[in-house]
């Protein structure tokens, strides 16, 4: 296909970009520190991309953190990712009207742990963010259940789990849901909040005003959905604009023109892949029966194999000025 330049494209996965940016969590509020939940003790498991991404945001927007991974190595890793943060918090692409003295402040809210007992001691909330395994995270749960102070709330930020398959290794079900955020937290700033049939209300509800206390646009979901509320609704047009192009129908500018005239989106489904990156949309279409198969197909030959794996190389289904 022809390369074009994209119009300004979007500066964090369009998954979340587009519908953050247009209701934003009041920015003053998010650098200001202000935090009027009554959940302030906040430890984060796993200090990978994302843990390290919620645990950085929970402190910059005035909470005590622990951070706790598996061992000291790990945990290394995890206070690089924190000064990597604060230095990006403070670039363009990062948190507006972020200052120097405030991700300095966010830093020193942070402490780190390589020993469950102790990370968790003392929280009030524990945001699970380890690897995507239902068994990896139901052991650790097990680990948890009798390390936990009675009043400790417990969520997970799993992608595709449903905390229902989670629930009973808790120990606490009414205490226990998913607080979902997206890569980037501090630009995608919707945080979904999904509980299973048991979680209590109330519970929830201060999960939903911890999240808005973090400068996140809370998503209330009133019952459990695979994908939750962005990918539900996401994954299908993709594989729609996917489908068109597999059986010949449209070209992706195409497709793309369609979608941001007849709907007024800044952005049309193969711009987003873009985003995404097409080493992710390889990876989830070859699973994807045989119409994703041959999507994925054309990704690699036509674009992978040339180096072209999106927005992050400068290439993808368009070509990015810099
Ligand atoms: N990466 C994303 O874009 C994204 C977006 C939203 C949600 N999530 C979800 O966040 C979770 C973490 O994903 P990620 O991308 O940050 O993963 P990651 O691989 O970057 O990080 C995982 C971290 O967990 C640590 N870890 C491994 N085993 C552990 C254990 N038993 N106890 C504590 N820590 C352990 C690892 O050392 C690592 O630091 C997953 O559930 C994923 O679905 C990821």
């Amino acid at each position: 296909m022809t390369d074009t330049t994209s119009p300004a494209a979007p500066s964090g996965p369009a998954a979340t970009g587009t519908a953050a940016s247009a209701t934003s969590a009041d920015d003053a509020t998010r650098a200001s520190g202000a935090h009027g939940s009554d959940l302030r003790r906040v430890t984060v498991l796993g200090t990978g991309v994302l843990g390290a991404q919620i645990a950085f945001q929970a402190a910059y927007s005035g909470s005590t953190v622990t951070a706790y991974d598996v061992s000291d190595e790990a945990l290394e890793a995890g206070r690089a990712r924190f000064t990597g943060l604060a230095a990006t918090y403070l670039t363009p692409q990062g948190l507006r009207g972020a200052t120097e003295e405030a991700t300095q402040e966010a830093l020193g809210r942070l402490s780190y742990s390589s020993d469950l007992a102790e990370a968790v001691a003392d929280a009030d909330l524990v945001i699970e963010a380890v690897p995507e395994h239902l068994g990896l995270k139901r052991d650790l749960y097990s680990r948890l259940a009798p390390l936990l102070p009675e009043r400790t709330v417990l969520a997970t930020n799993s992608s595709t789990l449903l905390p229902s398959a989670l629930a009973d290794a808790t120990g606490r079900p009414d205490r226990f849901l998913a607080l979902h955020f997206a890569n980037l937290i501090w630009i995608n700033n919707t945080a979904e909040v999904m509980g299973t049939t048991e979680t209590s209300p109330e519970v929830y509800e201060r999960v939903v005003e911890f999240a808005r206390g973090m400068g996140m646009v809370p998503i209330e979901l009133k019952k459990e959905q695979p994908g939750y509320v962005l990918n539900s609704l996401l994954v299908p047009l993709l594989n729609a604009a996917s489908a068109l192009l597999v059986k010949g129908v449209a070209e992706p500018e195409t497709v793309d023109t369609t979608w941001r005239i007849g709907t007024g989106a800044p952005f049309g489904p193969f711009q987003i892949m873009d985003v995404i990156g097409l080493r992710t949309v390889h990876a989830v279409s070859v699973a994807g029966g045989p119409e994703g198969e041959a999507f994925a197909e054309i990704i690699q030959r036509d674009y992978l194999d040339h180096g072209k794996t999106g927005r992050e190389s400068g290439a993808g289904f368009y070509t990015y000025a810099e």
